[in-house]
């Protein structure tokens, strides 16, 4: 799971962020992570690859065989070499979840944020702040696809603006129900393309597979309006028919949209 770019704020958050650079980066320290950190990635890596070949959109399989990513917990540097010839993005080692403006930032000039440190064996199942596995096997492989890719810098871009008209609580429900648990409907079905389902171990069938919640077509100003609960499996979910649809129906002008929804009731995920 993933916390928002509006709950970056944080103050009992686990990273090292005495380290940090002004733009919150680090140095990935890739010999001091241990033989059980390597072993325990993995492990999460090996579970979560059982479950992609039917439940990720089609572009996630694409690209995650290009990655190599099965050893171990990988060099960012590498990683950051056929990135940059596939869609001009990089990733940048953080200490963990960052403040508004540094996420938004990086975002727009086609950094994505990855977090350093691995979770403990304890939190095999269970996470409640993105660690390097969220972080690179849920976000890192869709940076590879061009739509995704310009639309995630849009949103970057997007995100200093709502900041400006101090829309981010709004802009921050976007994030959630597209990026970290945005659906695809595919010809096979419906699949996943949100970074926190697809490394989650349990959400990850349930969101595509379990009757309870509901899977409404992507509809922005609804989305704008859902609450959302980042402590259990999410009642409702939205689905994309493609990153093409996603680009489009985000790149109108938001601020007007902000100003009539500012002042509407939010909507409560779990309604009918
Ligand atoms: N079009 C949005 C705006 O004007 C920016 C945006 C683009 C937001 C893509 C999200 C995704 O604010
Ligand atoms: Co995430």
């Amino acid at each position: 799971m993933q916390a928002p770019p509006t709950m970056n704020a944080n103050p009992t958050l686990r990273g090292d962020y005495a380290k940090a650079a002004a733009d919150c980066s680090v140095e990935q320290d890739w010999s001091a992570y241990t033989p059980g950190e390597h072993a325990l990635f993995r492990r999460l890596y090996e579970r979560q690859s059982k479950l992609v070949a039917r439940y990720a959109c089609p572009e996630w399989i694409e690209a995650i065989g290009r990655l190599d990513a099965g050893h171990g917990i990988p060099r960012f540097d590498a990683i950051n070499k056929s990135l940059a010839k596939a869609t001009a993005w990089s990733i940048v080692a953080v200490p963990g979840l960052i403040p508004d403006a540094p996420f938004f930032t990086h975002l727009a000039n086609r950094r994505f944020p990855v977090t350093v440190w691995l979770r403990t064996p304890e939190e095999f199942d269970y996470i409640v702040e993105p660690d390097v596995f969220h972080d690179f096997f849920g976000h890192v492989p869709l940076l590879y696809d061009r739509v995704y890719a310009d639309h995630l810098c849009e949103y970057g871009k997007g995100g200093l603006k709502a900041m400006r008209l101090d829309a981010i609580a709004m802009l921050a429900r976007l994030y959630w129900y597209t990026i970290e648990f945005g659906l695809m409907q595919t010809p096979s079905g419906v699949r996943a393309y949100g970074a926190g389902l697809l490394s989650s171990g349990g959400e990850l069938a349930y969101c595509v597979d379990d009757p309870k919640p509901r899977r409404r077509p992507f509809a922005l100003e609804r989305i704008l309006r859902t609450e959302y609960r980042i402590d259990r499996y999410q009642d409702c979910y939205f689905v994309i028919d493609s990153f093409a649809q996603l680009m489009r129906d985000t790149a109108p002008d938001f601020t007007p949209l902000y100003a009539r929804l500012r002042d509407l009731p939010a909507l409560d995920p779990s309604a009918p």
